[in-house]
């Protein structure tokens, strides 16, 4: 920080800030220090990568080199990246990031993939076109955290309608933040839930789709997910909570002292919530409804036998880029 700040006093050019912003990084031991450098300059400038390897001799004002190297010490001092810069990409689409929500992570548009080749499968199987725009489809994302998973499906699935739930309503309120810069909003239900079950429900559970879409998140814990009686989904995605509260010293700073601990942490051992949800899930699912679960690195041996009982067929794991069993897939019987 100090080389940076001192430099400010004479005109500095792109790349020696960028340089500078680099060392500083790589000094701190912060990971993928030169794209943590080059994604806080790119933000602070407003420009894209290739106008940033086009101009390297531009001087940078005072004022974006102030910023820039206030950036690149609060990165040092181990905040993410994406807390910085209030985005992150996922699927392609550009997600608002903030501390109140779990910053999407690559592996979890294997949440999406299963999920689409899974519907696919389906109407392959009923005789149907393999591609459909999920017309008269109910899908519910429980755990929706900045939205991720539900809005990146809403966009696959254009004629699809979505139930998304949280624990936490300030994760909601990003979440709707999202859904609405992505044109999707008035396809999601946020809800805020434990689980499926509505946080503080003073009243009779409403029929589906009784909730207008435009509710804000502070009316989301008057409504119900569902009837009753009726299971109402055709597919549930989920990456819940699945970090053991044990491996938490084992976590980088930047997760662990950044990130939501309800987003992160699932119980002890980390697997403990994919009993309730599997359970709940079996309830909310129509018969052949479809149940996409993320997986924590070791939760596999945990989480699969949950799925043996007669509930459940066609289960499926997907491994991760990594080779690590990521993503645990059945069909509701
Ligand atoms: C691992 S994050 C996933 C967020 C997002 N779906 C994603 O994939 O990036 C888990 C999310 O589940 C929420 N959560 C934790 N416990 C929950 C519960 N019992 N019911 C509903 N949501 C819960 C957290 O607030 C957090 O937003």
């Amino acid at each position: 920080m100090q080389a940076g700040l001192s430099s400010l006093t004479q005109p500095m050019d792109v790349r020696t800030a960028f340089k500078k912003g680099i060392a500083q990084l790589r000094e701190a031991d912060v990971p993928s220090f030169t794209l943590a450098a080059e994604l806080l300059l790119l933000h602070v400038l407003g420009r894209n990568r290739t106008w940033l390897y086009a101009h390297p001799e531009e001087i940078v004002s005072d004022a974006e080199l102030q910023r820039f190297f206030e950036l690149i010490a609060r990165r040092a001092a181990g905040e993410p990246t994406q807390h910085l810069t209030g985005k992150q990409e996922f699927w392609g689409l550009e997600f608002e990031v903030t501390p109140d929500v779990l910053i999407p992570r690559p592996e979890t548009e294997h949440v999406i993939e299963v999920a689409l080749d899974r519907l696919a499968l389906r109407e392959l199987r009923a005789g149907r076109p393999q591609k459909s725009a999920g017309e008269g489809l109910q899908i519910a994302d429980i755990g929706t955290g900045s939205g991720c998973i539900a809005i990146a499906l809403a966009k696959e699935l254009p004629a699809a309608n979505f139930y998304a739930t949280d624990i936490s309503p300030a994760a909601l309120a990003v979440a709707q933040r999202n859904a609405q810069r992505h044109g999707v909003s008035d396809r999601i239900n946020f809800r805020e839930a434990n689980l499926f079950a509505p946080v503080g429900a003073q009243q009779a559970a409403p029929q589906l789709g009784t909730l207008p879409n435009s509710a804000p998140p502070s009316a989301l814990h008057q409504s119900r997910i569902t009837s009753h009686q009726s299971p109402l989904f055709d597919l549930i995605a989920s990456n819940p909570p699945y970090i053991g509260r044990r491996e938490s010293p084992t976590l980088p700073r930047e997760v662990r002292d950044h990130e939501p601990h309800s987003a992160l942490f699932g119980g002890e051992e980390g697997y403990e919530l994919y009993s309730d949800l599997i359970t709940e899930s079996a309830q909310h699912l129509k018969p052949a409804g479809i149940l996409v679960l993320e997986l924590g690195h070791s939760s596999l041996p945990a989480v699969q036998p949950l799925l043996e009982t007669p509930h459940w067929t066609n289960v499926g794991v997907t491994n991760d880029l990594a080779g690590i069993s990521r993503v645990l897939a059945a069909e509701r019987l």
